[in-house]
């Protein structure tokens, strides 16, 4: 993304250059799917596609925000904040929060554009909150702490936007460049796990968009919650491998099968970082399959275009693994691909999708990118 452009924007509706320009990346995750709620560990990696905005500090309360590709702009009095329809909840929700918590936040008036795609699974909605939590954190001068903007943020989208997501996506935004984010959801821990050499990480993404999405979201949640009160634990983190077979005297086949998602998959994060460290890409594309079939048979977030996306990516030879990423239900897959190859990786799976499912994927290879930051 050229800062130009968001220059150039900025100066045509405010006749100035903009003080500050912020970015936040957009996240693909590696492994470690819906295990966040239930205080388990993920590996995100922050992306080449991010939400960026440009902006100068205001002497009053107003926002102002010129949305680049909705063509639409929004304002809000931070004195006042009322909640509404649309993108700017996410602005707002996030203005919200960090006066809840105690910050004094000064208004600004901004351009804002991105590259995310959005409803995809590579979490365009946190790339927005984190990359406006920075543009407060710039105008009003207080210092950047990724860990509380990432819990400010999900209190955000919790409670003002009203999506009951882990925590995940706002912590990815903690990212170095050139490395995925072992992430322990209970404690916050983080630890830069170094992707493998001569691999590309490639994003699939179906272009089939999530529908219904929230409840069956929250009905996992509930069913996982379900499942760790049968074990007494707090949550199904605490349940290792070899405990979870005790549920099956007790839990519905349909729990179960949710519980052996988290367990096992919690359980291949782990061993994911092990194999990243040794250098054992071929053991991490098994972990990548596994994963994906857990998703698919246990957890059943997956939709046709995503088992067939995933399918068409495994069967080409210089694949390691393929699985399904996000939420699920649609959007996007991420790949593990040996580097040299990728360009013919794309163009083969591209071809395969389309003749199994008539519908036509975007393929990208991604790099890994720095964490929210100001320019
Ligand atoms: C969405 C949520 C995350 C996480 C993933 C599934 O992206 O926002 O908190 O639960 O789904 O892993």
């Amino acid at each position: 993304m050229e800062t130009k452009i968001l220059e150039q924007s900025f100066s045509t509706y405010f006749n100035a250059k903009p003080e500050f320009i912020v970015r936040a990346p957009g996240r693909v995750n590696l492994i470690g799917e819906h295990t966040d709620y239930n205080d388990g560990f993920v590996l995100p990696m922050a992306i080449d596609h991010a939400v960026w905005i440009g902006l100068t500090p205001r002497t009053d309360s107003t926002v102002r925000i010129r949305s680049l590709d909705l063509e639409v702009d929004s304002a809000f009095d931070l004195d006042s904040l009322t909640k509404g329809d649309g993108w700017i909840e996410y602005v707002k929700g996030v203005a919200y929060e960090l006066q809840k918590s105690g910050y004094h936040l000064r208004g600004f008036d901004a351009v804002m554009t991105g590259d995310v795609p959005r409803g995809a699974g590579l979490s365009s909605s946190a790339a927005v909150e984190l990359a406006t939590a920075r543009a407060f954190a710039a105008v009003s001068g207080f210092e950047w702490d990724a860990a509380q903007m990432a819990r400010v943020s999900q209190k955000a989208e919790n409670e003002w936007v009203g999506v009951n997501c882990g925590i995940m996506d706002q912590m990815a935004r903690a990212s170095q460049a050139g490395y995925a984010l072992f992430l322990d959801c209970r404690t916050l821990e983080v630890q830069h796990a170094p992707l493998p050499e001569k691999t590309s990480v490639v994003i699939l993404d179906t272009s089939t968009r999530r529908g219904l999405v929230d409840s069956a979201y929250n009905e996992r949640r509930s069913q996982c919650e379900e499942a760790a009160r049968w074990y007494g634990v707090k949550a199904l983190r605490d349940v290792s491998v070899d405990d979870l077979k005790k549920g099956e005297s007790g839990l519905s086949e349909i729990v179960m099968k949710r519980a052996r998602h988290i367990v096992t998959e919690n359980a291949r994060v782990l061993e994911a970082v092990q194999v990243m460290k040794a250098g054992n890409v071929k053991r991490l594309g098994e972990l990548f399959n596994a994963s994906h079939a857990s998703l698919r048979d246990d957890f059943e977030v997956t939709n046709e275009a995503l088992n067939q996306i995933v399918q068409c990516a495994q069967e080409q030879p210089s694949c390691y693994g393929a699985r399904m990423t996000g939420a699920g239900f649609g959007g996007c897959a991420v790949a593990l691909v040996q580097e040299e190859n990728a360009p013919e990786f794309t163009k083969a799976v591209s071809a395969a999708y389309r003749q199994r499912s008539g519908l036509d994927a975007s393929v990208y290879v991604c790099k890994a990118s720095a964490g929210a930051s100001l320019i």
